[in-house]
């Protein structure tokens, strides 16, 4: 069904946090039409994503943001040919949500349901893009997870390092946090750095010996400590923490590529919306004479054009849920023995 002339039509369904998103792609690639409700306005009261909360708001949204989407792509129920859905990790309250309403749909439809990895269907944002050129180097940068990978081809990623603490995304939000800004941070950062006229304060960067990993929770320590004595001055501090987390990327990117000298390298996740980032890894690959491609700034946060995206690639390769499957809260990439 589905391969062949006809295009294959797939839903995808995103509720891992605190984004409820809907989307339709044809085959892996087009975007037909998307949606998202979010409750990060609701968590900024909070300070954070409260998790009953989160779920709560989901259950609420999921059907409107499904039954907006197939409107706005004008494609029936049985047009589909799939749904992808975030499997995990996440907030099990948050993907229950996401994994019941589409197991439910898929059996009331006849349709396979495909669970995807919610850091991988980062990584296919880039495939809504241009086709993935493999083998390449995926930098993953989100609110729970800093993840560097060789990409040997489509669902192949080995993980070459990882965050050995906070995420990138983490040391951002924690940073606000400081500062005295709302969840999440990292928008609110990078606006109030955008504003540093000195630009000379530093945060140190954790050496790592060499190795691909990286380490954040000593940034939030010193974050504090530079924010103690210069409280007058937080866009400084707010620039020093942003280049901080911008030099710690690209020198563990630089150090790989010298390991594994690639011509592509993508980046995926909530913290590549960021522009100093965008920028400094466009110069990064100008040095190295590589391409860089990131998602536009909407697919780089929670969004599930990219869930189906990557859904498109699992339901060729035959993936689908088990029947007694359930949502996985832990749920690791390309680790060996994956
Ligand atoms: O990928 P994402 O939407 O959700 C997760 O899967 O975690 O990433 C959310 C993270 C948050 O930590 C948020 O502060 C950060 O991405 N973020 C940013 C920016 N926009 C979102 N960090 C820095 N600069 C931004 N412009
Ligand atoms: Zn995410």
């Amino acid at each position: 069904m589905g391969e062949g002339e006809r295009n294959t039509k797939i839903l995808g369904i995103e509720s891992s946090c605190d984004e409820t998103a809907a989307a339709v792609v044809e085959d892996g690639s087009r975007l037909l039409a998307t949606s998202l409700l979010s409750s990060a306005a609701i968590q900024a009261q909070y300070g954070g994503v409260v998790p009953e909360v989160a779920a709560r708001e989901h259950a609420m949204a999921i059907l409107p943001v499904v039954d907006w989407v197939l409107r706005e792509a004008k494609v029936g129920l049985g047009d589909l040919d799939a749904i992808a859905v975030t499997q995990g990790p996440g907030l099990l309250g948050s993907l229950l949500v996401g994994v019941t309403f589409a197991r439910t749909l898929g059996s009331a439809l006849h349709l396979p349901v495909i669970g995807v990895h919610h850091l991988e269907a980062h990584l296919y944002a880039n495939a809504l893009e241009e086709p993935i050129r493999f083998p390449s180097l995926a930098l993953l940068v989100s609110g729970g997870h800093t993840s560097l990978f060789l990409w040997e081809g489509h669902l192949a990623l080995r993980q070459l390092g990882q965050t050995q603490d906070d995420a990138a995304g983490e040391a951002f939000d924690k940073g606000a946090r400081i500062l005295h800004m709302t969840y999440p941070g990292g928008p609110q950062i990078e606006k109030l750095a955008g504003l540093a006229r000195r630009k000379n304060l530093r945060l140190p960067v954790a050496d790592m010996h060499g190795r691909l990993d990286f380490s954040f929770s000593g940034v939030k320590t010193a974050t504090q400590a530079l924010y103690d004595k210069h409280v007058q001055e937080p866009e400084e501090v707010a620039y020093a923490l942003q280049d901080a987390v911008v030099r710690a990327l690209t020198a563990t990117v630089r150090r790989a590529w010298q390991q594994h000298p690639v011509k592509d390298l993508y980046l995926a996740g909530g913290v590549t919306a960021n522009g100093a980032i965008r920028e400094a890894f466009a110069h990064l690959g100008d040095s190295l004479g590589i391409s860089i491609h990131i998602p536009p700034v909407s697919y780089c946060t929670d969004n599930a054009a990219m869930v189906a995206a990557l859904g498109y690639y699992r339901w060729q390769a035959g993936d689908r849920m088990g029947p007694f499957e359930g949502p996985k809260v832990l749920f690791p990439l390309g680790q060996e023995g994956d």
